[in-house]
């Protein structure tokens, strides 16, 4: 038998790239190509069995719509999104950690006065989220904008409800001159990511759970401030040490305060209980 050989095969393939004025693309495209072929051929991998990774990765666009991106699901569940963060994040000690984004963004929520309700049509116990956007030195950071985001209480993302057009549980809210922030919204519930796709069937044929323990997503920027693209970890909820998509920092783990009906801390009556969450939140300097 004559042995294939693979070295100067890739090799053939490498210096294909030789014309290439793009020197950042040609170095990712050399090291890609490396390392699949070093996988191709350490896993002997059969033409049937490379043509179900192709009809895979088919199925993960055919599914994707404006409103459905299953290769952002699939990099988070891979653990690349986290990893790519990691490695790109600036943070000084004890400043706010960044994690995944997840594919729930949806751009253009309205900016709203500090203290607004955005819990309006959402399910789930009220919450208070309040607290000063500071420097590492703890000084107030004015004029910082925070775009805010999250499921409701029972793990649904506006974007997944049926027949739901306009945004829920979405605001932006700007820093007044303290540095204070505050608003209401939502205790979001754990929820599991979508199932119906190549994702989730990758994800049961692994034997993983598709769960992500519950969250509020913050974007924050300000003029000097590195931005930060974070989440907020409900305290003692399920699914905190086993995250389907590796997000969860303890620093980023944050208490639910209890409190029973009555006069709220920016002075409401609410005739239920509901929880505040007092959190500052301190950006790193450029
Ligand atoms: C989310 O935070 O909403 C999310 C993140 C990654 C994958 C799925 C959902
Ligand atoms: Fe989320």
């Amino acid at each position: 038998m004559v042995k294939f050989d693979t070295a100067a095969h890739l090799q053939e393939v490498l210096h294909s790239f030789d014309k290439c004025e793009d020197p950042r693309f040609k170095e990712i495209m050399t090291s890609v190509v490396t390392h699949l072929h070093a996988c191709v051929a350490e896993l002997k991998l059969s033409p049937e069995e490379w043509i179900s990774a192709i009809k895979f990765l088919t199925a993960t666009g055919a599914i994707c719509t404006d409103k459905r991106q299953e290769f952002i699901l699939l990099s988070d569940l891979l653990g690349v999104s986290t990893l790519t963060i990691g490695i790109n994040q600036h943070r000084g000690e004890d400043c706010l950690e960044d994690t995944v984004e997840g594919p729930y963004y949806w751009e253009g929520a309205p900016e709203l006065p500090l203290g607004s309700d955005i819990s309006n049509g959402v399910t789930g116990e009220k919450t208070y989220y309040h607290g000063k956007v500071i420097d590492p030195e703890g000084n107030p950071i004015a004029n910082a904008l925070l775009d805010v985001w999250s499921g409701d209480g029972d793990g649904n993302y506006d974007m997944q409800l049926p027949d739901q057009v306009e945004m829920l549980a979405r605001a932006k809210f700007r820093t007044d001159e303290q540095g204070n922030y505050s608003f209401w919204s939502i205790r979001p519930s754990y929820y599991p990511i979508p199932q119906d796709g190549p994702a989730g069937l990758m994800q049961s044929k692994l034997h993983r759970h598709p769960n992500r323990p519950g969250h509020i997503h913050f974007k924050i920027s300000a003029p000097d401030f590195y931005p930060v693209n974070t989440q907020l970890f409900v305290a003692n909820g399920p699914y905190l040490d086993s995250d389907c998509v590796f997000g969860v920092k303890p620093s980023l783990i944050i208490d639910y305060i209890e409190h029973p009906a009555g006069i709220t801390p920016d002075g409401k009556h609410l005739a239920a209980p509901y929880y505040s969450v007092p959190f500052d939140l301190r950006l790193t300097a450029v």
